[in-house]
């Protein structure tokens, strides 16, 4: 009977496939690490056949011969990445430009010079910084020349991640689900489309876009050559938005926060187009016959590449585990403040120059000061959108957690205790991957709406209460105020 989901979630630093039962249960799971190319400082790279190769090497471990129990296919995704390929040959035609690539900065500076970041606000939600999609596209056509030679041809392809995967998968659908098209610059919240206006604005060349299509549905199907049958192709969504679906979130006001590579809280706001005047972005939750649900999203990004960095770089830690004991080992850290400013900052501050800081250095400033100051600094950053949101008009009363490093109870306690409020985690954090899969039980029929299967396929979670005094509270969020200055 085919009542499993096969989900693939493409991500930053690895890219997965896991069979779901239709109660919500992971059966198999299979990964492989991405790999990730730093040409020069603040530029980062991936290689889109690398993606493709190792995600179909991934639905086929856990697939098996298991193919005719696989209802439908969930595909969630690393977003704003951009891939360019070309139609005739079905190859990339350069390195994929990651989400985390600050190569634009320039471009994007020059276009808020020139007074055009309220308008595209306006349109898209977003704000001129490197992090989305259109002025990664721009920049592959000014200057690679296979780019720009197949746009003049008319082969060109470009897409986010989801978008790749959906033209290998289907052997030449193009389409892009809204909650990732949203993230390009050059999709109108309002517009069913690509818009054309903005697709001059930022001279991308609107005939290599996608088609822009539903959340969940019958989006296209899984050629029979890849997995041994025909499988229909049945949830799209970027993987923020996905765990945002995963942890439930689907009432007005409920929001989530996932600490993965980096830190994305969205908040669901219905179906009113959110406006935020404090700096966060107005984004496409999910979309279903052609009828969108809006979030509103604050998007930091660095939070466990901040304990990898400690890990990798400096050699401080051996593991991202330890930082756990070691937060506990201290009573404080020391007044040690860490910025994580290591890719610029995002929301809500938007200064693609900041760098990271570490303030407060003493000689009684060891591995585990730092360690605590780098885990206390994901409740810092998680603070400063805390108040852009209620600025907004979008106050927590709680707040959903998950991804790696929510594994952390420090971290997660830390949390409740900076934001005085209480903090969820699921018992089962792969909630990116459990939203695929619950937009592909509703987009195939097995499930009828969103909240049924969210009810039908959640598990259980653990609450954290805030217990910090506030005296606590206070000093650390002005030491923190004070190392923001200088990051
Ligand atoms: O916007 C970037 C985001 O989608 C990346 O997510 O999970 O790879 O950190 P992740």
């Amino acid at each position: 009977m085919a009542d499993c989901i096969l989900v693939l979630d493409a991500g930053t630093t690895s890219t997965r496939a896991m069979m779901f039962a239709a109660d919500g249960t992971m059966e198999a799971v299979a990964q492989q690490a991405l790999t990730q190319h730093y040409p020069r400082p603040g530029w980062v790279e991936h290689d889109a056949a690398e993606i493709w190769d190792k995600t179909l090497a991934c639905a086929r471990e856990v697939t098996g011969d298991d193919v005719g129990r696989i209802g439908a296919i969930g595909i969630t995704n690393q977003r704003e990445t951009v891939v360019a390929w070309d139609r005739e040959t079905g190859e990339p035609l350069a390195r994929a430009i990651v989400w985390q690539d600050r190569r634009t900065a320039g471009f994007c500076a020059d276009m808020k010079q020139y007074g055009h970041e309220p308008e595209v606000q306006r349109r898209t939600g977003l704000l001129l910084d490197p992090y989305f999609s259109g002025t990664k596209m721009r920049w592959m056509l000014d200057h690679d020349e296979g780019v720009r030679s197949a746009a003049q041809t008319g082969t060109l392809a470009f897409g986010t991640v989801e978008s790749w995967l959906a033209y290998k998968l289907s052997g030449g659908a193009h389409l892009s689900d809204a909650s990732n098209a949203s993230r390009t610059l050059l999709l109108p919240l309002d517009g069913a489309q690509f818009d054309e206006d903005l697709c001059e604005l930022f001279g991308v060349p609107r005939a290599a876009l996608p088609e822009v299509v539903d959340t969940h549905g019958q989006l296209a199907t899984c050629d029979a050559q890849w997995l041994g049958a025909a499988v229909p192709i049945c949830g799209l969504a970027g993987d923020q938005q996905s765990a945002t679906i995963g942890q439930g979130c689907l009432g007005f006001g409920e929001t989530k926060a996932t600490y993965g590579t980096g830190a994305f809280v969205l908040t669901n706001m219905g179906q009113e187009i959110p406006r935020s005047e404090h700096r966060l972005l107005g984004t496409v939750l999910y979309q279903q016959d052609g009828v969108r649900t809006y979030a509103i999203e604050g998007s930091c990004f660095v939070a466990g590449s901040l304990i990898q960095y400690l890990r990798d770089q400096l050699g401080l830690i051996g593991s991202a585990a330890e930082t756990e004991d070691l937060a506990r080992s201290i009573e404080d850290s020391g007044e040690v403040v860490i910025v994580p400013a290591l890719a610029g900052l995002g929301a809500p501050h938007w200064n693609p120059d900041a760098r990271g800081v570490i303030s407060g250095l003493s000689f009684a400033s060891g591995r585990a000061q730092i360690a605590r100051a780098a885990l206390e600094a994901m409740a810092h950053q998680t603070h400063d959108l805390a108040s852009a949101f209620a600025a907004d008009g979008a106050p927590w009363c709680r707040l959903h957690i998950d991804g790696g490093m929510s594994a952390n109870d420090w971290m997660a306690q830390d949390l409740a205790d900076i934001l005085d409020l209480e903090v969820e985690r699921p018992d089962f954090v792969e909630t990116t991957a459990l939203g695929a899969a619950i937009l592909a039980a509703v987009g195939s029929g097995m499930q009828d709406s969103l909240e049924r299967a969210a009810q039908a396929m959640r598990g259980g979670g653990k609450t954290f209460n805030p217990q910090m005094t506030g005296d606590v509270r206070e000093a650390r969020l002005a030491r923190y105020a004070r190392a923001l200055t200088a990051a």
